[in-house]
């Protein structure tokens, strides 16, 4: 069966309202378009896990804080919603900027904490504008299950904060970040790399990588792990690293030292495109129990993300 798309809020409640009379669950899968190998992952839990699946594409003005940025942004409808069919999506909603914003936004949605360091420092207004165009989307959809991606993890935090705090009737479902062979996690905002850019891009995984193999280690320490890390920039002249942040992956608060899983996550600009990535970084397994032969015994349980 073809993918049906539609332009209206009034359109995809019709269709989301037919499939729920006959019982079927839904999945939505919430993005801005110039669709990747990494929404095709979101897309494809979602059909694995719900019967009905509507894909979003909206290029949201709210959360951009650079007009550049915003106008820049890839856009690609036709070659969007053949993607969506060709993996088995039955609805994309690709509304226009004046079917969801009628007038200028009046109510917003707010999370507090979470999203206030890293992209929240850097991107003044940006969670705000997320938050508040994912809660329309989910008013509008009224889907059992949502997908996002944790290469946005600290999105996918705020989302859960908000879903939580304001008692949203659905499942926020995270789906494992999608990377090119090179490691270079996917983005729609690769597509504006020139080719030496692409090369210098890989600065930022190779950072976090080797941050996250710091912590694998043994070293424990943010500050030391985040200068060892950071010296990989200076490799990449072209490079120019925005922050590289150590935080607990809950709160996504900066830790002070690592006792347990943390989320390494860092933010770079190559020419005129910004790129965030951030990986899920283990201390080892702690060694702390000594026999009385000397040897060490593992503590029996993995410190496990909170
Ligand atoms: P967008 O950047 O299009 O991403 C849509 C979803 O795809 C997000 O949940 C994002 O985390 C996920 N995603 C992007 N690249 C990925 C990758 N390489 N691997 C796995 N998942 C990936 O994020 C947004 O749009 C917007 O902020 C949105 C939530 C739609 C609100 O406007």
């Amino acid at each position: 069966m073809s993918v049906r798309v539609a332009h209206t809020i009034t359109e995809v409640r019709a269709l989301v309202a037919e499939a729920r009379s006959t019982g079927l669950s839904i999945g939505l899968v919430p993005t801005m378009g110039a669709l990747h190998a990494g929404h095709g992952r979101l897309i494809e839990r979602a059909r694995a896990e719900n019967a009905f699946v509507v894909v979003t594409i909206f290029v949201n003005p709210i959360q951009f804080n650079e007009a550049s940025d915003y106008t820049a942004y890839p856009r690609a409808l036709d070659d969007d919603v053949a993607f969506c069919e060709a993996r088995g999506a039955h609805v994309v909603f690709a509304p226009s900027v004046q079917e969801m914003y009628p007038r200028p936004a009046g109510a917003f949605v707010q999370v507090e904490g979470v999203s206030e360091p890293m992209e929240g420092a850097f991107r003044p207004g940006h969670f705000r504008g997320v938050a508040t165009v994912v809660a329309k989307l989910l008013n509008i959809v009224q889907a059992d299950r949502a997908y996002f991606g944790e290469k946005d993890a600290q999105q996918l935090a705020v989302i859960r904060r908000m879903v939580d705090d304001l008692n949203f009737p659905v499942t926020i479902v995270e789906v494992e970040t999608v990377r090119e062979p090179d490691g270079l996690a996917m983005s729609s905002r690769n597509r504006r790399l020139s080719s030496a850019e692409r090369r210098d891009a890989l600065a930022l995984h190779e950072a976090l990588e080797h941050a996250r193999s710091l912590v694998a280690a043994g070293e424990l320490s943010p500050a030391s792990i985040k200068a060892r890390a950071s010296a990989i920039f200076a490799n990449y002249p072209a490079v120019r690293p925005e922050y590289l942040e150590i935080v607990d992956p809950a709160g996504m608060q900066p830790v002070e030292q690592i006792t347990a899983p943390v989320r390494i996550a860092g933010a770079v600009r190559v020419g005129a495109v910004r790129l965030i990535d951030n990986v899920l970084a283990r201390p080892p397994l702690q060694l702390d129990t000594v026999t009385s032969t000397g040897a060490f015994i593992e503590k029996p349980e993995r410190m496990e993300e909170k």
